[in-house]
């Protein structure tokens, strides 16, 4: 057994290695692909082969969990679905089990739950593919009903085709059904002009119709087994009512002011540079969840450094750390999506807390410590470092000028480049060029359209009235009342 359990672990760690990794991943997709292709163009006797593959494919997903993989498992799976559905109506037809007079049931096979969920769950290239090849297959499967058949996978594949660009669109579960009526009325005239069955088409509606009740219920629960991040799933997390934030809200006030602030900046430099802003806006608002851990030692919770007063530097830099590795242990507790605990993990990447160690170095004491990271790895996570740093320098400026946040920014910029933070990240030049100015414009409407009304403010707004107005009116007003009296 030990042996065993030995040679499993040489073996994970030569499969480990980047490069192996990637060529055994190769060869399960396109083993896949054939075996797909072999399955669904051979008949029944060839299930059983195909389940063992699909069993051999989840025993290394769960030993080498890896997001390509899961894509074929989800191909898979659907394809099986898909088959095995087909299949079983068509059995049931032919034997005269179904009273819906024989072939009409076919028109009433949900396919819609197909494109309207793998939309989300795999690459659009796939999702695209899969759903234009499993009509394909649907024909040859039944092919004792091939006129009605035909006709109605044309409808599946086009009515597929022409609802992907209104699933792009979609950010609520709801909107499902709309998309589904577009299909379903898209899909029965297409019938109409095909097979000229009023009743067909009828039933093609209804089977649209009932679809989005299926597709939000298998959505939900990859996003929560498999850990896809869809639209709605972002959508539900920025909801401010979330467990997480609410408590952020109530323990650590300030920091979720700064959240706020970072996720409405990061979105419109994301969106400047192509990335994906509403993932980069929903991550935003959790970044600092750590923070409520121990809130009083963060700046903007308290307005000042009390707490801080207390303990030496060293410690005072190891717990301001600290609020990524508990942000980290919170979203894991509260089973935030990974993609969301990486903006954790790497919105301070791996540099220092440059406030305790410039503080240490004026005060000769030793401190040589940094944020565990990793540096970003992603476009998405650079904005978010970006944005974080900047938001945080601008807010302490007593003065709101252009030029001085456009000063600060490119600071901010420089120093994460000269630390290597953005080495591991897909971004140019340019992006940073094209960010830095999305932050600057963002920053500056923010800040700069605050009004103070404090004593200096109100005399200058007297002095300007005084230029306008006459007794509190305007000077148009006045002179016209004069000359009606007059
Ligand atoms: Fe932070
Ligand atoms: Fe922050």
């Amino acid at each position: 057994m030990k042996t065993f359990a030995n040679l499993l672990k040489k073996l994970k760690s030569k499969l480990e290695t980047k490069d192996v990794t990637e060529k055994y991943q190769e060869f399960y997709k396109y083993a896949l692909y054939i075996i797909n292709s072999f399955v669904f163009s051979a008949s029944v006797p060839a299930l059983p082969f195909h389940i063992t593959f699909l069993g051999s494919l989840l025993i290394y997903v769960f030993v080498f969990s890896n997001v390509a993989i899961r894509d074929s498992i989800i191909i898979s799976g659907y394809s099986i679905f898909f088959f095995l559905s087909l299949f079983g109506l068509k059995e049931l037809v032919l034997e005269e089990y179904l009273a819906l007079s024989t072939y009409r049931i076919f028109f009433i096979f949900p396919y819609f739950i197909i494109p309207s969920t793998l939309f989300f769950l795999i690459e659009r290239k796939k999702a695209t593919y899969l759903c234009t090849i499993l009509p394909v297959f649907a024909i040859g499967i039944i092919d004792q009903l091939n006129d009605s058949i035909l006709s109605v996978s044309l409808s599946w594949i086009f009515g597929s085709m022409l609802s992907f660009p209104f699933l792009s669109k979609s950010r609520r579960r709801f909107s499902l059904f709309k998309v589904a009526s577009i299909y379903g009325v898209f899909g029965a005239i297409l019938l109409m002009v095909f097979k000229g069955g009023i009743t067909e088409s009828a039933l093609f509606i209804l089977s649209a119709i009932i679809s989005p009740f299926i597709s939000i219920s298998v959505l939900y629960f990859f996003e929560r087994v498999f850990n896809i991040l869809t639209p709605f799933y972002l959508f539900d997390l920025q909801d401010i009512e979330h467990p997480l934030l609410v408590q952020l809200r109530q323990r650590a006030p300030g920091t979720f002011h700064h959240s706020l602030v970072v996720a409405d900046i990061a979105y419109i430099a994301a969106k400047e540079v192509g990335a994906n802003a509403e993932l980069v806006r929903c991550a935003a608002l959790y970044h600092d969840i750590g923070k409520m851990v121990r809130p009083e030692y963060f700046i903007e919770n308290v307005g000042g450094m009390t707490a801080h007063m207390k303990i030496n530097i060293p410690m005072s830099s190891k717990l301001v750390i600290r609020h990524v590795e508990d942000g980290e242990k919170l979203a894991r507790s509260y089973s935030l999506p990974q993609r969301i605990i990486d903006f954790i993990l790497e919105h301070h990447g791996t540099t220092y807390p440059e406030y305790f160690v410039k503080a240490a170095k004026k005060l000769d004491i030793q401190l040589d410590s940094r944020y565990p990271g990793p540096s970003p790895r992603s476009l998405e996570t650079v904005i978010m470092m970006i944005c974080d740093s900047s938001e945080a320098a601008v807010r302490s400026l007593e003065e709101y000028k252009v030029e001085k946040i456009n000063e600060i920014i490119s600071k901010v910029i420089k120093s994460k480049l000269e630390q290597g933070q953005f080495d591991n990240a897909p971004v140019t030049i340019q992006q940073l060029k094209r960010i830095q100015e999305a932050v600057v414009k963002a920053l500056t409407d923010f800040y700069h359209l605050r009004i103070s009304y404090d004593e200096k403010s109100i005399e200058k707004y007297i002095e300007m009235k005084k230029q306008t107005n006459i007794n509190g009116e305007d000077k148009e007003i006045s002179e016209q009342k004069r000359k009606k009296t007059g």
